[in-house]
């Protein structure tokens, strides 16, 4: 079938679509019925089955007799190791882990934190969380304390699991101290915390309260596979919203199992057997899908690289990754490639890659430049796809495992099955093609998408539902051309993407406003080369603050570092007598972010005073910004 009928299959008979789909999963219960409407328009997708996530990705493929199967593959420069688990030891380890899980009172629903580098532990620490219904919530390594302590307190886990530290180049990041600091944080505390003591930095344990991951393990009976219903929340994954307050984006178990399994051949044309790398971290939604879940539940093998693009030793270690290990398909970040690109312009270091037949992007617009250097180099299709952590999987794609469709440079190409995408205007009426407008999806969402927010379904429809009556808003902006060709030009809310990380500029300033000196303050990111964009501040004093502005901004650069974490990527602000705003008050951050990249701007008609922007260019171009 080509794509378009594979499509229109869906549209004609959407919930036979995924009753079909279904097919490929092993069910306690089957599902009755696809959709459940019955609480529109919050879906829900086989909800009257009953499934075991772990099951799925693992014991069915030693039942289904590949238990030799190498399933992770943990491949650390940083370390300088490497080190294979086959299907068989994963089921052994991970029923293992859940037994001990089990035996300190961890059962069905409750929550549980992983706070993990990327070994292969943070993927047994989720799939026992599976194995027993347990639903996890995984913490990214470069969040500050103060971050994973707003997590604990939203999901009042019954345990943490933490690993002893993380290793960067140029530095061991500490999680014990971390983690300790977060508990002392935060209002809620968890019953215990599991300490994975790696061997370049072994933790303390507070008495008590820590258990040794092998330790605990000793002696316990293997847990079996809990079944849960269809609806059960797998995970809770917290991404950036508009405020400081991180979205706990829930995801459903059976929907998550079905679609991305059908993923896995209709879009990366891979199955059982192949191996299959998303150089991604645990910590963000790529990894749980696509280094974690889809590979496994596909029975394929996946890499855990525990790494950089460059540095590690150099440019080169994703092809020898991708040639030692045989990938035959592989996803990154573009930010990664552009690293990459900037240090082997020519592709130099780029040997014959004979198993690898595709490539593909996503966590941020993929730029011409970078997709023509890795067509170029790679020689192999480079497939942009666009999607969310909300969604789990691309909303739009090129999907070579049904069909190679032409590729237009700058569009992730064209909608999946399961998603009606419709850009509208401000009164939520569908545009013509070509014109831009707010990214929207017709509900309900298929399987496995979000269909709430954790303890928050009135954020949930505040954020999604209610701007457009009868979609879910992305929060994306762009248009479809005559062909039904998507492209994703800019976010609509303020929220910022530095190096395929999703950033929220509402938490940054919340952190910069905390500052003793700071009166007001703008967040806006800036174009930035290599990793898309940066954050950049800009702060207005108190009045009768005679402190050198230098001193002011270099303990704003650390407070970022303190409360968000490295990965906000904080290092520069400057200091302005006023922010440009609307006579109603709204401070107008996208004059400033045109002004900033010397793109052409025109001046707001709603502007209070327009000779802020004169001061606020003046301030842009200190800093070698704003030369347009
Ligand atoms: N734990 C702790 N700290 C981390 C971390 C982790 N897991 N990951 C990153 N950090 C830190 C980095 O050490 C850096 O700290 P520094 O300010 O002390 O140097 C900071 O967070 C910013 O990191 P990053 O944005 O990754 O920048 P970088 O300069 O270290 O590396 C790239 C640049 C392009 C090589 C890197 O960003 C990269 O590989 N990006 C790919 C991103 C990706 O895969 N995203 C997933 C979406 S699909
Ligand atoms: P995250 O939830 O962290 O995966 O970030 C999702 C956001 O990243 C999307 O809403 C887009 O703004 C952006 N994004 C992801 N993939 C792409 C892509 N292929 N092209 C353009 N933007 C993308």
């Amino acid at each position: 079938m080509t794509y378009a009928q594979v499509y229109k299959s869906w549209q004609d008979d959407p919930e036979g679509f995924w009753m079909q789909a279904a097919e490929a999963i092993d069910w306690v219960t089957k599902p009755s019925r696809a959709l459940n409407a019955d609480r529109a328009p919050l879906y829900e997708w086989f909800t009257d089955a009953s499934i075991n996530t772990c099951w799925n990705a693992v014991d069915r493929h030693v039942a289904a007799d590949r238990g030799k199967q190498p399933a992770i593959i943990h491949d650390s420069p940083v370390t300088g190791t490497k080190h294979v688990i086959t299907y068989a030891e994963l089921q052994d380890r991970v029923a293992r882990l859940a037994g001990a899980l089990k035996a300190k009172g961890i059962q069905k629903g409750d929550r549980v934190i992983i706070y993990m580098p990327m070994v292969p532990e943070a993927l047994e620490a989720m799939l026992a969380c599976a194995r027993l219904g347990a639903i996890h919530s995984v913490v990214f390594g470069g969040f500050a304390a103060n971050e994973l302590a707003v997590r604990i307190d939203d999901c009042t886990p019954k345990a943490i699991i933490a690993a002893s530290c993380g290793i960067e180049p140029a530095r061991v990041v500490h999680y014990k101290p971390l983690l300790d600091a977060a508990i002392d944080l935060a209002s809620h505390k968890p019953d215990f915390c599991v300490i994975f003591q790696r061997e370049q930095e072994v933790a303390k344990l507070t008495p008590g309260r820590d258990v040794a991951w092998h330790e605990f393990q000793y002696g316990v009976t293997p847990a079996d596979c809990t079944p849960v219903e269809g609806n059960h929340p797998a995970y809770i994954l917290y991404t950036s919203g508009t405020t400081g307050a991180p979205k706990g984006v829930v995801r459903p178990t059976a929907g998550h199992l079905v679609a991305l399994n059908w993923t896995m051949r209709a879009i990366y044309n891979v199955g059982a057997g192949d191996v299959f790398w998303a150089a991604s971290d645990v910590g963000w939604v790529v990894g749980h899908s696509y280094i974690c879940y889809a590979p496994l539940i596909a029975g394929c093998t996946t890499i855990v690289y525990e790494g950089k693009p460059v540095g590690t030793p150099d440019a080169a270690a994703f092809w020898r990754v991708i040639n030692e290990h045989k990938v035959k398909s592989f996803f990154t970040a573009p930010t990664a490639l552009r690293a990459i690109k900037r240090e082997d312009p020519e592709g130099k270091l780029v040997p014959h890659l004979p198993t690898l037949n595709a490539l593909y992007l996503a966590g941020e617009r993929a730029d011409p430049d970078t997709i023509h250097w890795a067509q170029n180099h790679l020689k192999v299709p480079v497939v942009d796809h666009w999607w969310q952590t909300e969604t789990g999987y691309a909303i739009a794609a090129n999907p070579l495992g049904i069909e190679r469709l032409p590729v237009k440079i700058g569009s992730p190409t064209v909608a999946m099955p399961g998603f009606d995408v419709q850009v509208l205007d401000e009164g939520g009426h569908p545009v013509s093609p070509g014109t831009l407008g707010a990214i929207a999806i017709k509900l309900p969402l298929p399987p496995g998408t979000l269909p709430t927010l954790w303890n928050a379904e009135e954020r949930f429809k505040k954020s999604y539902l209610n701007h457009f009556p009868g979609y879910y808003e992305t929060g994306d902006a762009g248009y479809i051309d005559a062909d039904g060709y998507l492209y994703i030009m800019a976010r609509t809310d303020d929220v910022i993407n530095v190096a395929g990380h999703r950033l929220s500029t509402g938490a940054m300033e919340e952190v910069l406003a905390g500052h003793r000196d700071v009166a007001e303050c703008a967040v806006i990111g800036v174009a930035d080369d290599l990793k898309g964009q940066s954050p950049l501040g800009f702060l207005c004093l108190n009045k009768g603050s005679n402190r050198p502005h230098d001193d002011i901004v270099k303990e704003c650069v650390k407070l970022m570092r303190e409360k968000i974490g490295p990965v906000a990527d904080f290092k520069r602000a400057v200091v302005v007598d006023r922010l440009p705003k609307t006579r109603s008050g709204k401070i107008l951050r996208g004059t400033m972010v045109n002004i900033a990249d010397s793109k052409p701007w025109k001046m707001p008609a709603t502007i209070d005073d327009p000779a802020i922007l004169d001061e606020i260019t003046a301030a842009l171009q200190s800093i070698g910004l704003a030369r347009g």
